[in-house]
């Protein structure tokens, strides 16, 4: 098959979350299968490659507001994968992919239709005509409609089209003045089958109304987001489209993310011989100013966002380090709850160690040195940190949402900690439960190895994508 990947985040070029892992690590695996793919993304300032090279093409699109228009750049990254960057000065040379601490960009939705509209054209360019084309998240919400309401005369049009849905939550709304801005027909704007939603635009709706089929990164999820709980308003449209709705459980890159190879450890290790997690743990000790006395170390990486708990966490923190433990996290994103950390770290200098930013060797380095590491999520559509600790024999002690009760197993022999009701006595609950784990090291070990020998590679993922779009392409 052709497919024709299309992402706003793509690791390691550029990445926010969960989302630029995957679109680094499930193109290369499809095409692993046989397939050719390409994907494309925008050239952001952090898209540094000496290997980038100019195809000669130019993407051109005419708006309402003008011509855009910007160089395509290819870099082949093996035999089948291709990625291709559109290059735009103004739209993606700037600090942030989505925003900057100003908050989002005021003209993403003219930088998103760039991308939609600028990923087909690049196709067309290079005559590439895709079978599959895949697209992510609300950013890339407006391809599947350009695909039926636009280029469904041109040889494009035969391609079919799959949403996956990464994060429910975030929907790129906008005001209706930009059905005008960017040349939308308003008989798009209904909210049947259109773009409309509560008076305004939303591009995930737009895509998850025209794509042919839509998935989601895992059963659980797809499950959850059709009632209102987790539906973030969009529940009914999903029971609607429920025969064309799977949940497919994302992978991790099992190169990029294996401790017996890791190279931002200092030292390494595998399933038959841990000793290097303790030296991995004293370095991660060590770079928080915290002294390794043998009690036990619980770790996060997170955006610092709502869905992610942190608020519960930071509740039940000050309870929980009465104890004989250590914290240590590495997350950015709302200032409460970086401040938050910062006076969690304040008032427990001994115990607690708060990296505000981000950054991936550190977050690999956390991984590896921590004990238990904690995701204490309202929602969580997969999730990659809690099968990244497994693969690292550090415990993940996990809320039951999502991703997260798809892969970790909270029985008494089983990988994980796991908890329900998002109530501190809960997670209190949780974390009480891993200090008993930690003392009894037998235990714990049969727990890390119990996980560290999961199978989360791609290959598996990658074949069930692979199916959904074979049944696709014989409708
Ligand atoms: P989400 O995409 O919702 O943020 P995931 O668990 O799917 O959650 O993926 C998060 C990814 O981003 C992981 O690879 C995680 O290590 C990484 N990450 C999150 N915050 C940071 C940070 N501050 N520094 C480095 N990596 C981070
Ligand atoms: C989103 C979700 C996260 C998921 C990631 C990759 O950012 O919040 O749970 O793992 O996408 O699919």
């Amino acid at each position: 098959m052709k497919i024709l990947y299309v992402a706003s985040e793509v690791t390691p070029f550029s990445k926010t979350g969960g989302l630029g892992d995957v679109s680094g690590a499930l193109p290369a695996a499809l095409a692993a299968l046989g397939h050719e793919v390409k994907v494309v993304s925008p050239r952001y300032s952090s898209v540094q490659d000496a290997r980038l090279t100019p195809t000669g093409h130019t993407v051109e699109l005419r708006f309402p507001f003008g011509t855009e228009r910007g160089p395509l750049l290819s870099l082949q990254l093996a035999p089948r994968l291709e990625l291709l960057f559109l290059e735009h000065e103004h739209y993606f040379q700037r600090p942030g992919l989505y925003g900057d601490s100003g908050g989002e960009y005021g003209d993403n939705p003219r930088r998103f239709a760039y991308l939609c509209l600028g990923a087909l054209q690049a196709a067309q360019r290079l005559g590439f005509i895709p079978d599959i084309i895949h697209v992510n998240d609300w950013q890339t919400g407006l391809l599947p409609v350009a695909l039926r309401r636009g280029f469904q005369e041109t040889e494009l049009g035969r391609a079919k089209s799959v949403l996956t849905i990464h994060n429910l939550a975030y929907q790129g709304q906008f005001g209706k003045h930009v059905m005008d801005e960017l040349g939308l027909p308003w008989e798009l704007f209904t909210a049947e089958r259109g773009l409309e939603f509560y008076d305004g635009v939303n591009f995930l709706k737009g895509g998850l109304q025209f794509a042919d089929a839509l998935t989601t990164v895992s059963p659980t999820y797809a499950r959850e987001i059709q009632w209102p709980e987790a539906g973030a308003n969009l529940d009914g449209l999903l029971r609607h489209r429920q025969g064309v709705l799977t949940g497919i459980l994302n992978g991790v890159d099992v190169d990029e993310w294996n401790p017996e190879t890791d190279r931002h450890l200092p030292a390494r290790y595998g399933v038959e011989d841990l000793t290097g997690k303790a030296a991995c743990r004293r370095e991660l000790l060590r770079r928080f100013g915290l002294e390794d006395t043998g009690a036990p170390v619980f770790g996060i990486v997170s955006r610092l966002a709502w869905q992610k708990g942190v608020d519960l966490l930071l509740e039940v923190l000050p309870t929980a380090l009465q104890e004989d433990i250590r914290f240590v996290a590495v997350g950015n994103g709302e200032w409460s709850y970086e401040e938050g950390l910062r006076a969690l770290q304040r008032r427990f200098p001994d115990k607690v160690g708060a990296f505000i930013g981000f950054d991936p060797a550190l977050s690999h380095l956390l991984e590896a040195g921590s004990d238990f590491f904690i995701m204490p999520s309202r929602y969580e559509p997969c999730g990659l940190n809690q099968m990244y600790s497994l693969r690292y024999g550090t415990v993940p002690i996990v809320r039951a949402t999502g991703g997260l009760a798809d892969t970790v197993d909270g029985s008494d022999d089983g990988t994980g900690i796991v908890f329900n009701d998002f109530v501190p006595e809960a997670l209190l609950w949780a974390l009480g439960r891993a200090r008993a784990l930690y003392a009894d090291p037998e235990r714990l070990r049969a727990f890390q190895r119990r996980g560290m020998v999961q199978d989360f590679s791609w290959g598996a993922s990658a074949r069930m994508y692979e199916r959904l779009f074979a049944s696709l392409l014989a409708e």
